[in-house]
């Protein structure tokens, strides 16, 4: 796994944040040093597709990057009869995926798109993952992307949404950012490195609270929505149609 080294040094300008070469080069190391629990979410994928995928359906990973929830929901599949659907619209992130997955073994088959998940129709769904993409898609098109989810879903689908949250209380706001930056602080990252990757995803990552996630989704029409997993500002959601 290359170590994430690409805010390090202190003579590159910052620019805004995509997800090119460079940032594929070192994803893994990086999504690990920077999202609390995300490989406990990565399992946990695997755990829920194997309850809730079903036969003859679809299974959408939507913002795949390298394919890590695509391979935990392949590797967990008991069977082979349903189609995963993995889309992103970074290329460097699905040659990437493709290489990935290529090595690691058999399951159901897999379709690798590279796409706007904008623009992506939603069929015979039984699951849909958006594992931290949702943060990236534009405010204004959130809702309609959900609803285009939600209407290409089958009836009891399952939405896991994973998501960095602000806080609406200025003070808890500034307590979880500083124990999010304790957590990157312990995992090798530098004041200097916290701080420039912060610029770089400022107008890129537009977090929103948990109750403006929790609302759009009950207007979208998923019935039981939950909370399952928690960290800091980090959390995922399970939305049931
Ligand atoms: C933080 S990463 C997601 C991590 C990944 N789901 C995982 O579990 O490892 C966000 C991904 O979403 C993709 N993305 C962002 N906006 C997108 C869009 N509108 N359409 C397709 N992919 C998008 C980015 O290219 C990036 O690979």
């Amino acid at each position: 796994m290359n170590q994430d080294r690409l805010y390090a040094d202190a003579q590159e300008i910052v620019t805004d944040f995509v997800f090119d070469e460079r940032v594929a080069s070192v994803f893994p190391d990086m999504i690990n040093r920077s999202v609390p629990g995300y490989g406990t979410i990565i399992n946990m994928i695997g755990t829920l597709a194997a309850q809730r995928v079903k036969p003859g359906s679809c299974c959408y990973d939507l913002g795949c990057s390298l394919g890590a929830a695509t391979l935990a929901i392949r590797s967990a599949a008991k069977d082979d009869d349903f189609l995963i659907v993995a889309v992103d619209n970074s290329p460097a992130m699905l040659t990437g995926a493709r290489e990935y997955l290529a090595d690691k073994g058999q399951g159901p088959p897999v379709e690798l798109i590279c796409a706007d998940i904008r623009d992506i129709r939603i069929r015979q769904a039984s699951m849909v993952t958006l594992n931290f993409t949702l943060q990236f898609v534009p405010a204004a098109d959130r809702s309609p992307l959900l609803q285009g989810i939600y209407e290409g879903m089958l009836p009891d689908g399952l939405l896991l949404l994973s998501e960095k949250i602000a806080l609406p209380d200025e003070l808890t706001q500034q307590l979880f950012t500083e124990m999010h930056h304790g957590f990157k602080k312990a995992r090798g990252y530098s004041e200097l490195e916290i701080s420039r990757k912060r610029s770089a995803l400022e107008d890129v990552l537009i977090p929103e609270t948990l109750s403006c996630h929790t609302q759009r989704l009950h207007k979208v029409g998923f019935t039981t929505i939950e909370v399952w997993f928690q960290c800091f500002n980090f959390v995922s959601l399970l939305a049931i149609k």
